[in-house]
Formats: C-alpha cells, structure tokens, sequence
C-alpha cells in the first residue's frame, strides 16, 4: 500500500540525517578494536559505549527481546549473530550492523570486515555484495519502481556465479526501526510501490556462495545461518529519495 509508506517531513529528515551519520561514524570507530582473539561480545560492548556516549540508544537492545546492542555475523551467519564470548579469529569475514535512535529517529547501517589474510573466493564475495549494494542505490530514485532494487541486484549477483537470500529484506525506516516497504532484494522488473521525495528506507542485500537458503538457529531464535553453512556477505545503508535522485545517509563523507 503506498500509503503506509510514510513522506518524512523535513524535521524528520535533519533527525534521521544526524542519527544515521553516528550510525556510521560508530562503524568507524569500532575498527580500531577489530584485533585476532577479540570477542564478538567486547566490541558489542564498546559499540554500545560509544553510541551512549553521543545520547543515543542501540536500536537493536530488547527489540523484540534482542540481548545485545549490534549483530555481528560472523562467516555463514547471514544476519542477526548475536554477539558473545566467541573470539575472532584469522581468516574469518564478518558483518556488524549498529542501528542508533538519536532523538527518537533510526539510522541503520552495516559493512563487512576481515581478520588477517582471508581466501579469494571470500574476497570476491565481499566485493560483489558491496557492489550489489551500489547497484541498488543507483536505482534509488523518484518514479522509479522498488522492485527494480532487486531485480537489478539480482542480475548483477547471479552473473557473478552468487546467490541472492530472500528470507530478509531491506525496510523503510526513520521513525521506527522497520516501517514499510520491505526492500526485496530479488524482484521482478518493474513491481512494487513508486518511490517518491521524503521516503527513507534501507538496502541491505545478503549475497551467498552456495545456496539462497537459510537455517534459523533453534536455540537462540535469532542467528541466521546459510543452510549449506557456506560464507554470506552484507553491506547496508539508509537511503533518502530526493526530488532529484537519493542521499545515502548513512555514508561517511570525509570530514
Ligand atoms: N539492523 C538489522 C536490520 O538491518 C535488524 C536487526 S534486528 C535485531 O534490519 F533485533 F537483531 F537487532
Ligand atoms: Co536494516
Ligand atoms: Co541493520
């Protein structure tokens, strides 16, 4: 339904701008701690410091009872790995996703990391899921349909030999954590809502080496895990349509 998806005013605009630039000034601040032998749940904990620390909140603490302040996914976690004592180690790739809510307004924004040397089919899947994501912001623009998101995505992905998960999407968001639409990131040419000046919204595409396919971990009900346990890779970022085109809020321009 087109009308649920809320036109942010231009105040919301300015408080979901300042949220999402600490969103992603909280990615950079977390890769100086980002050394072998680190524990998943340390960095949660400075994440969560660092966040406070500019009068914000982490989104993700007790969301739908969520233990933690980010997930990091580690390897064949595709999304929502719960941060704990399990120690980073060489060769592994990994996802951190913070969410802040400054003032009441969301700001979601992940990226990939690696530790150490990791493996050529590791690197290329990290660069086709950041790639992936560029190619979804430059269909980001007014009149343009949301399924042309995933429909372009995919093509780009599947020519690189990848697979595109469908069990998560990308959301609107802004004044909630997940608000309409869902963003699927596989989509026919052409379908879907219209996007228009004033929405917001993230993308957020999970790339697999092997199968589409997820596994939810029973024991946690969070840890989304690839089904053939291979790798997953994800980039996210909060995009604002404007008259003109889009403004990835929740790039770090150099300042
Ligand atoms: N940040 C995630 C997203 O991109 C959502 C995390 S939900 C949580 O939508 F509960 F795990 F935090
Ligand atoms: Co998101
Ligand atoms: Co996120």
């Amino acid at each position: 339904m087109a009308k649920k998806i809320i036109i942010k005013t231009a105040e919301q605009i300015e408080g979901i701008r300042k949220s999402c630039r600490l969103a992603a000034d909280t990615l950079v601040y977390i890769g100086s701690f980002l050394n072998e032998g680190v524990s998943t749940e340390f960095l949660d904990k400075k994440i969560d410091e660092y966040i406070r620390d500019h009068g914000a909140l982490p989104a993700p603490l007790h969301y739908q009872q969520f233990p933690k302040s980010c997930c990091i996914s580690v390897n064949e976690v595709v999304c929502h790995g719960i941060p704990s004592g399990s120690k980073l180690k060489y060769g592994d790739i990994f996802n951190i996703d913070v969410t802040t809510i400054l003032d009441g307004y969301y700001g979601d924004t992940s990226k990939m990391f690696s530790m150490g040397e990791i493996s050529e089919e590791a690197k290329l899947l990290i660069n086709v899921a950041f790639d992936s994501l560029e190619i979804g912001i430059v269909q980001s623009f007014p009149g343009n349909y949301f399924g042309n998101i995933g429909y372009e995505i995919g093509r780009f992905v599947h020519s690189k030999g990848f697979r595109v998960v469908r069990d998560y999407c990308g959301h609107g968001v802004g004044v909630k954590f997940h608000e309409e639409p869902q963003v699927d990131h596989i989509a026919e040419k052409n379908s879907g809502e219209i996007m228009k000046p004033g929405m917001i919204f993230t993308i957020e595409p999970m790339i697999n080496v092997g199968t589409q396919r997820t596994r939810l971990d029973k024991h946690d009900g969070w840890t989304a895990r690839t089904a053939d346990n291979k790798l997953s890779a994800q980039f996210e970022h909060t995009i604002l349509i404007t008259n003109d085109g889009n403004e990835v809020l929740t790039k770090v321009e150099s300042r």
